[in-house]
Formats: structure tokens, C-alpha cells, sequence
């Protein structure tokens, strides 16, 4: 499970931030879904794919949207977790490996940080495509060429994928699930590249995609 390749210090810092802090890439993603609120009509079913402990929840219940939300996650410690802070999320978090399952259809699809940290990008971002009916948000490392590496964290017991992928082969998922795209700077890092240790460099994007009517 993810937090296996992480460590006690990384879990201590995700709960402080769930419970004090609202985060940038949260809330350009809720402006976001507010600018295309009404195109998108009714009541949503909105997936988080790697919600972690509840960070987007926390965004999203503040904007009050007529959104039905729906956290995955692969660690059953993260949904415990976010359970624990939110207890409202009974019934609204679901332990799934995206890598392998694939979630019931929804109208809207966010993911964040993520992606990159699976083996490969698929099956993984055909299940989401293939299952959003409206909007999909991806923020993930982006640079010309696939990259793969893996990463040791300190204190960790396993190590992980720090993938970056290419913007022609997401979008040309996104074009072949009939979706319009768009690649948008992350507003976090400002999508300028980041050392982020043990050789890797990283630039972190942003991709709308559209479902065509
Ligand atoms: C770096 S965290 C990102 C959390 C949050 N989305 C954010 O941007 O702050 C990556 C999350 O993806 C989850 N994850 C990793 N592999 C997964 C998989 N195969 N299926 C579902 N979730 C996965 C991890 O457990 C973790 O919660």
C-alpha cells in the first residue's frame, strides 16, 4: 500500500494539512468546476481518484456546489483517516486500486498527484476516462518524453513511482474518449520544473478534458 513508501513524518504532515490548511491545487480546481458549473446541470456525481485523507472534500464542501462526492484511494489507512476527520464521508469513501478497478460512472473526475505515482498510466487513466460523462481534471508530471523512476523515501519501507508522462500520449487518451482537452500552468508550482532528489526533475501540469456532446 502507498504509505509503505512514505513515512510517519509525511503522514503527520497530510493529517495537519486535512486539518488546518486549504490547499492551491484544491481550490484552482474548484474554480474551475465553477466555471464550467453550468454547462454541466443537475446534481453531479463527483469522483476524487487518490483523495488521501479528504483534502479536496474539505475545498469542495466549503463552495457548497449541488455535487454528490466520492473519494478512492488504495490505503485503507488514508480512508480511515479521512473518516476520522470527516466523519460526513461515511458511505462516500471507497478503497479501490484504480490500477485494477474501475469505478462506477460519474459526471465529473478529479485527480491530483497521483497518477504518477502508479507503475504505468494504464489501464489506469482509460478506467477514469472511460467512466467520467463530463469533466476530468488531471494534475500529474508532464514533460515532452515518458520518464520512468523510482524513488526511496528516508525511513520508508518501499520505494515508489515518480513517473512524468508525455502530453502526446494523455492527450491522445483523452482525444480517443472524445474528450476536448486543454493543458492548463498548475498554479501551486507555477509548472516551473523542481528538483525533487535522486536525480529527478519533475514539472507538474494541469489537463481539462472536455466530453464532446
Ligand atoms: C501523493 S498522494 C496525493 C493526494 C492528493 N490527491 C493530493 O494531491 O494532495 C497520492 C494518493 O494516491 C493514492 N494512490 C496511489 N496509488 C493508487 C492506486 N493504484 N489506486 C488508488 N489510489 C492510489 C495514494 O494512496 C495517495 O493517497
Amino acid at each position: 500500500m502507498f504509505q509503505a513508501s512514505q513515512n510517519e513524518q509525511y503522514f503527520d504532515e497530510i493529517v495537519r494539512r486535512a486539518n488546518d490548511e486549504y490547499l492551491v491545487w484544491v481550490e484552482q480546481f474548484l474554480d474551475i468546476i465553477e466555471e464550467h458549473y453550468d454547462g454541466l446541470g443537475g446534481t453531479q456525481r463527483l469522483d476524487d481518484i487518490g483523495c488521501c485523507v479528504g483534502q479536496f472534500w474539505k475545498g469542495l464542501k466549503q463552495r457548497q456546489f449541488d455535487i454528490e462526492y466520492y473519494g478512492i484511494d488504495v490505503e485503507s489507512r488514508y480512508i480511515n483517516t479521512a473518516l476520522e476527520i470527516f466523519p460526513e464521508l461515511r458511505d462516500h469513501l471507497i478503497q479501490m486500486d484504480i490500477t485494477r478497478e474501475i469505478p462506477d460512472d460519474s459526471q465529473i473526475t478529479v485527480v491530483s498527484a497521483t497518477l504518477e505515482h502508479l507503475p504505468f498510466l494504464y489501464p489506469a487513466l482509460d478506467h477514469i476516462l472511460k467512466t467520467t460523462e463530463k469533466l476530468v481534471l488531471i494534475r500529474t508530471f508532464l514533460g515532452e518524453h515518458t520518464s520512468k523512476s523510482i524513488f526511496m523515501k528516508k525511513e520508508a519501507s518501499s520505494p515508489y513511482y515518480i513517473n512524468q508522462y508525455s502530453f502526446g500520449e494523455i492527450l491522445e487518451s483523452f482525444e480517443l474518449h472524445d474528450f476536448e482537452t486543454k493543458v492548463l500552468r498548475d498554479v501551486y508550482t507555477d509548472s516551473m520544473p523542481k528538483y525533487l532528489g535522486q536525480g529527478i526533475v519533475r514539472t507538474q501540469y494541469l489537463v481539462i478534458g472536455n466530453k464532446k456532446s
